[in-house]
């Protein structure tokens, strides 16, 4: 039995986590080498991306630039798609309903971009695991800030996925989406942390009555 995820596509409406993750031996590997160095099962978890599946992911990336703009709309059309709540967050494009017209949106095709150079830094940051982490941590507090819920992250992901796949054509291999698998499932899992701190600051700071009832962030009412 193989992935669910693995092969033809990923099917729409599902999550990673949700779908059968079946990690490689070379992957478990990774997992292993990172629990030895500290990973207690609490808190973060050990970085999962073993050497092979780095450099995997930095040779499709260097194929995949080019198009960065159209994958980054087209993530966000299907995300909008399968996920139509997920428009609600967007106050600059919520009351577009013509997903059509939402294609040719120039905040979408912003938003997008900032999106894919968020993925391009983190291939660069590969080798760099505090950083990488730190970054995508702090891109779950500022969601946080911007109301958007963790359960939708994966299904950026699996968008992304979707979306490259028939652009690397055969540079597409299995062993080439295990790696983007894994590298969402880390940056994914480590935003909803960041999310989650930044829920638990912002309730601590209303209980003690310093945020406005109904802001999303403290920011909103400094
Ligand atoms: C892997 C998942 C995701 C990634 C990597 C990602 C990345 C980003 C990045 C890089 C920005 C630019 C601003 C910043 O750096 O803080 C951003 C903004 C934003 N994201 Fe996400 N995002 C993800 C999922 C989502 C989902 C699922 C939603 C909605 C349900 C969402 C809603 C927003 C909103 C409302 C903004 C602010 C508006 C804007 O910048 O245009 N994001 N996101």
């Amino acid at each position: 039995m193989g992935c669910a995820l693995s092969g033809s596509g990923v099917a729409p409406g599902k999550t990673i986590s949700e779908s059968k993750w079946c990690p490689s031996a070379e992957n478990q590997l990774a997992s292993k080498v990172g629990a030895e160095h500290g990973g207690d099962g609490t808190g973060a978890d050990p970085f999962p991306l073993a050497e092979g599946q780095k450099k995997r992911i930095q040779e499709s990336w260097r194929f995949l630039h080019d198009n960065i703009a159209r994958v980054g709309i087209i993530v966000f059309i299907r995300l909008f798609e399968t996920h139509p709540e997920c428009k609600d967050v967007f106050f600059l494009f919520r009351d577009i309903d013509d997903l059509q017209q939402l294609k040719m949106n120039k905040e979408l095709q912003a938003h997008g971009l900032r999106v894919m150079s968020f993925i391009e830094k983190s291939v660069a940051r590969l080798d760099q695991e505090d950083k990488l982490e730190h970054l995508a941590f702090e891109l779950g507090r500022s969601h946080y800030r911007y109301n958007a819920p963790p359960k939708y992250y994966e299904y950026v992901g699996i968008q992304f996925i979707s979306a490259v796949q028939p652009i690397l054509k055969e540079r597409w291999t299995p062993a080439v989406e295990e790696a983007w698998q894994s590298l969402f499932k880390y940056l994914t899992a480590t935003m909803k942390r960041g999310y989650y701190e930044e829920e638990e600051k912002s309730g601590s700071i209303k209980s003690l009555g310093l945020r406005k009832p109904g802001t999303g962030s403290i920011l909103n009412s400094i």
